[in-house]
């Protein structure tokens, strides 16, 4: 089992990620470590896919360690990370009778991460909470940094709060019965997060996803190197978070917590054009990491021979939903309602190389530019060279 300790400003809100194969089984011994003698009541925030399969040696295994233990299962996904059902989640936690000293456990996606996170933010105004994802997004990006929120019928997480989780586990042996395309997603988010502050971080993806491809089986497919780098991808999240908690909007930085929404201004916009149907969010900001690598390049910032690695990368997560097919003008529109607008100017993560990103004003950009970064962003990428079989 590895662990990461995420340092954060007010020392006593640091945590733990523990990342290893089989952690689910000994949950209970690990939230006892971490709560302590005082937690008494765990409440399991989850949904039925989730659940049925990882549920029972997570009840076995904190009852074990003398926690009472109720759960509740929410809708299946993004459209029950709702007010609504954020309302159902409380009465639930209210009618386990939790106190403050006791804890929410999310079981499931960054959907049950981030409305279970929200709900303990807010539950007799903040109770601990301990994450324990189960895709691979959520393993690398959402169950890290202590955003929690839910939707609302203006968009996608506008009402949320800060709250950093006590601890996270991360069984990797949960991804084994991922859906391929949930896969593709989590590796895109995966390649982002090289691309936009590590090379090192970014190739070693890159080199896990080659690899992958020259004939590993699924039950031998490095199961080591994969926990290796979730937990290169989980520091390199931590670190940026530790400096910069709250997205502080006064910084435009490359180590900023900002720059991880590179691929997201245009992901957004391909997402609502489509109603999120279309795309799962890590495949819409495949596309939205090209179109960013286009404008860099048309720019001048980027060099060419980075944008064809990082066509690469984002190649190699597996295959996207085609977008070719989508209108300029469209995009265009979605593009100027981003929620991360400020004063109605769109800011854009670009990268300077791989490794290396930066915000620039929309401004700055032009519409002729971005059109043709997004005709050229959106072409069907090269058949990937890796086959995943799941
Ligand atoms: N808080 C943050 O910092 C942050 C960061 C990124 C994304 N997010 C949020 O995360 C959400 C997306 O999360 P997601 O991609 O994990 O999607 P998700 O939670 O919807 O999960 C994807 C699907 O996989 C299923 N599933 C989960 N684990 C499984 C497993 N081990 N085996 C089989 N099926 C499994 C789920 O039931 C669901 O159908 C979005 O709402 C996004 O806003 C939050």
């Amino acid at each position: 089992v590895q662990s990461i300790r995420v340092r954060l400003r007010a020392r006593e809100q640091s945590y733990e990620i523990k990342i290893g194969a089989g952690l689910l089984s000994v949950s209970g011994q690990e939230a006892r470590v971490c709560l302590g003698a005082n937690g008494r009541r765990i409440a399991v925030i989850s949904n039925a896919q989730v659940f049925e399969l990882y549920g029972p040696p997570l009840i076995k295994s904190l009852r074990a360690a003398d926690f009472k233990v109720t759960h509740w299962l929410m809708g299946e996904g993004e459209r029950h990370k709702s007010l609504a059902t954020l309302q159902e989640a409380l009465r639930f936690l209210g009618e386990s009778g939790l106190e403050r000293g006791d804890c929410v456990l999310a079981l499931g996606g960054g959907v049950v991460g981030d409305l279970a996170g929200f709900a303990a933010a807010v539950y007799l105004r903040g109770i601990a909470f301990i994450q324990a994802p189960t895709t691979l997004l959520a393993q690398i990006d959402a169950s890290v940094g202590g955003k929690t929120a839910v939707n609302t019928t203006r968009g996608k997480n506008l009402v949320g709060a800060f709250h950093q989780p006590r601890l996270v586990l991360i069984d990797t042996d949960s991804l084994a019965t991922l859906p391929r395309r949930e896969l593709t997603a989590g590796w895109c988010e995966a390649v982002k997060q090289g691309a936009t502050g590590s090379r090192k971080l970014f190739d070693r993806t890159l080199g896990f996803l080659r690899t992958y491809q020259t004939g590993l089986s699924d039950d031998t497919f490095g199961a080591t190197e994969l926990a290796d780098l979730i937990a290169a991808q989980c520091q390199f999240k931590a670190s940026i978070v530790a400096r910069d908690e709250r997205e502080d909007l006064n910084r435009a930085d490359h180590r900023s917590r900002r720059i991880l929404n590179l691929g997201h201004t245009t992901g957004h916009a391909l997402e609502a054009i489509t109603h999120y149907r279309r795309f799962r969010h890590g495949e819409a900001v495949g596309y939205g990491m090209l179109v960013a690598g286009e404008i860099s390049k048309d720019l001048g910032m980027l060099a060419p021979s980075e944008l064809e690695l990082l066509r690469d990368g984002v190649a190699l997560c597996g295959p996207l939903p085609p977008a070719g097919d989508l209108k300029v003008d469209e995009i265009m529109q979605a593009l100027t309602a981003d929620k991360k607008a400020v004063g109605g100017i769109v800011k854009w993560v670009l990268l300077e190389r791989i490794g290396r990103a930066r915000i620039v004003d929309g401004r700055e950009i032009g519409s002729k530019r971005l059109r043709a970064a997004l005709r050229n962003g959106l072409k069907r990428l090269p058949k990937p060279q890796v086959r995943i079989s799941r």
